[in-house]
């Protein structure tokens, strides 16, 4: 068990370790679905909040949320932030080969955001949150950073509801992951810290009365294959 004081030094030499094999593993584990979740999300997000100016993603790793979010909403000007230096450069080699427009990078800690209070349209984070030692406090400065109208969308791994589908996809999830890690990435250990991480992550229902509790008037969650991931959207009413 890693020890809540080292976990974030823990998690971030994780990232830097596995940065360059991440979105193929991301493929690989997801039979490439991620980016259709995550297309989901943004087109969520816009739903409630049309044309922002400026949005935030943070967690942002290799970029797949912001990359996204500027194929639906191109003006929106998009800050991405990661603790992770392996993980910026290739999102940033990714926006350089495509030559997106309005999207900038930051070395920056989601734990201890330092940008003015409400200043963004939209935050944004993908799988992010449940690494951090203290989700709550995140949340609270999201919600912060927001505008009034402003929109928090969050797609992370969810518990499933059904049962058999539970076992099912833990099976898959807790054996078969860890060795796509040690084939693909060379890291077990990354990839057993995946699964891991669920067992003390919240359920959708959980995570949403946390959102609601940090202050956003309305929140709702969208479960996606049986649950197995869920899409959290919040509003700053
Ligand atoms: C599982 S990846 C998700 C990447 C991307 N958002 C996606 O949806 O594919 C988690 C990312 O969060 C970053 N991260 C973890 N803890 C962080 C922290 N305290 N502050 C900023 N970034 C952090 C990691 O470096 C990694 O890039």
């Amino acid at each position: 068990m890693i020890q809540e004081q080292k976990k974030s030094a823990y998690v971030n030499e994780m990232f830097s370790k596995i940065a360059g094999k991440y979105d193929l593993l991301n493929n690989l584990m997801t039979f490439s679905n991620h980016n259709k979740w995550k297309n989901s999300l943004i087109k969520l997000a816009l739903q409630e909040n049309p044309n922002p100016e400026l949005a935030l993603d943070i967690c942002t790793g290799t970029a797949d949320l912001a990359i996204i979010l500027n194929k639906y909403s191109p003006h929106t000007k998009i800050q991405c932030i990661d603790n992770c230096n392996e993980m910026l450069k290739i999102a940033q080699n990714k926006i350089d080969s495509k030559k997106y427009k309005n999207i900038i990078f930051n070395l920056m800690d989601s734990e201890r955001l330092t940008f003015d209070e409400a200043s963004f349209d939209l935050v944004t984070v993908g799988f992010g949150i449940r690494n951090l030692v203290n989700k709550e406090k995140c949340i609270k400065d999201v919600f912060n950073l927001l505008k009034k109208n402003g929109v928090f969308a969050c797609i992370d791994l969810g518990h499933p509801v059904n049962h058999l589908w539970q076992k099912l996809y833990y099976c898959y999830f807790f054996k078969v992951v860890p060795g796509l890690g040690t084939m693909f990435a060379r890291n077990k250990e990354a990839y057993t810290y995946l699964p891991n991480s669920l067992q003390t992550w919240y359920k959708q229902e959980e995570f949403k009365e946390l959102i609601l509790k940090s202050g956003f008037n309305k929140c709702y969650f969208k479960n996606i294959f049986g649950g197995i991931i869920a899409i959290h959207i919040a509003v700053k009413l």
